[in-house]
């Protein structure tokens, strides 16, 4: 388990996450001074003084003016986020289902992500971790939609950063395999005996060649 603390002079903007093996144990809500756990039930279990989390903050902010004068106010360099969607489960017609959004390469770490349904945006059923670090001093973000997948609804994981010159939407659908008419079911069918076929009839032509081959080395060569 390992703690993160941020600060970035954009908007005052900290966060100090608890993560374990890459995942997000809780944050500590700067302004309420309060821990939220990832998972609700960790909070039976365990507890973190918030107290220690704006220590960290307060921190990160005075090195943070100190860097900034020392690199002369450069500005940080924004790079392109990378956006996967994908279900948390096989999707199932009429199974409710979760749509994963995991967006990677997050610097810096100011982002918008949000979903839309059939090219309207979606409020109800969103949640999203905080920003998750990589080793790369990177972030990486995981934006998760409920949904119910039906025939004819579309998704879109609609991302926007400073890295990316427009709003970049990932677009995800449902892939239900057709049920396989009659012909295809023969056609298939036939496919498989005609290769099958081949196979014997090739077959046949190689161990004749074989034979014939080894036959012919068995002769003794001139002494
Ligand atoms: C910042 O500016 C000062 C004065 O112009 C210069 O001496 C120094 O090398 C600069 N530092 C960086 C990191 O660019
Ligand atoms: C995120 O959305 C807000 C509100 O629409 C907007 O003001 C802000 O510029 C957006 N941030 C980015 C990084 O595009």
């Amino acid at each position: 388990a390992y703690g993160t603390s941020v600060y970035q002079s954009y908007e005052s903007r900290g966060q100090y996450t608890f993560e374990f093996d890459g995942d997000e144990e809780f944050y500590v809500d700067l302004q309420k001074k309060q821990t939220i756990w990832r998972i609700p039930a960790f909070a039976e279990l365990t507890s973190f003084d918030p107290q220690g989390g704006l220590q960290e903050i307060a921190t990160a902010k005075h090195n943070l003016e100190i860097l900034i004068k020392r690199s002369n106010s450069t500005m940080a360099t924004n790079k392109a986020p990378e956006v996967t969607v994908f279900p948390k489960s096989p999707v199932v017609l009429g199974e409710p289902n979760t749509l994963i959004c995991f967006v990677d390469n997050i610097f810096p770490p100011v982002i918008n992500i949000t979903w839309l349904s059939s090219g309207h945006p979606v409020t109800a059923g969103v949640s999203e971790t905080s920003f998750l670090s990589n080793p790369d001093h990177t972030f990486h973000k995981i934006a998760y939609l409920t949904f119910l997948p039906s025939d004819d609804d579309v998704y879109d994981c609609k991302v926007e950063h400073w890295g990316l010159e427009e709003p970049y939407l990932k677009h995800w659908e449902p892939e239900i395999p057709a049920p396989m008419s009659e012909l295809t079911e023969t056609m298939v069918c036939a496919l498989g005996l005609a290769v099958g076929l081949m196979g014997i009839v090739v077959g046949t032509i190689f161990i004749i060649q074989g034979l014939r081959s080894g036959g012919a080395s068995r002769h003794p060569g001139p002494l």
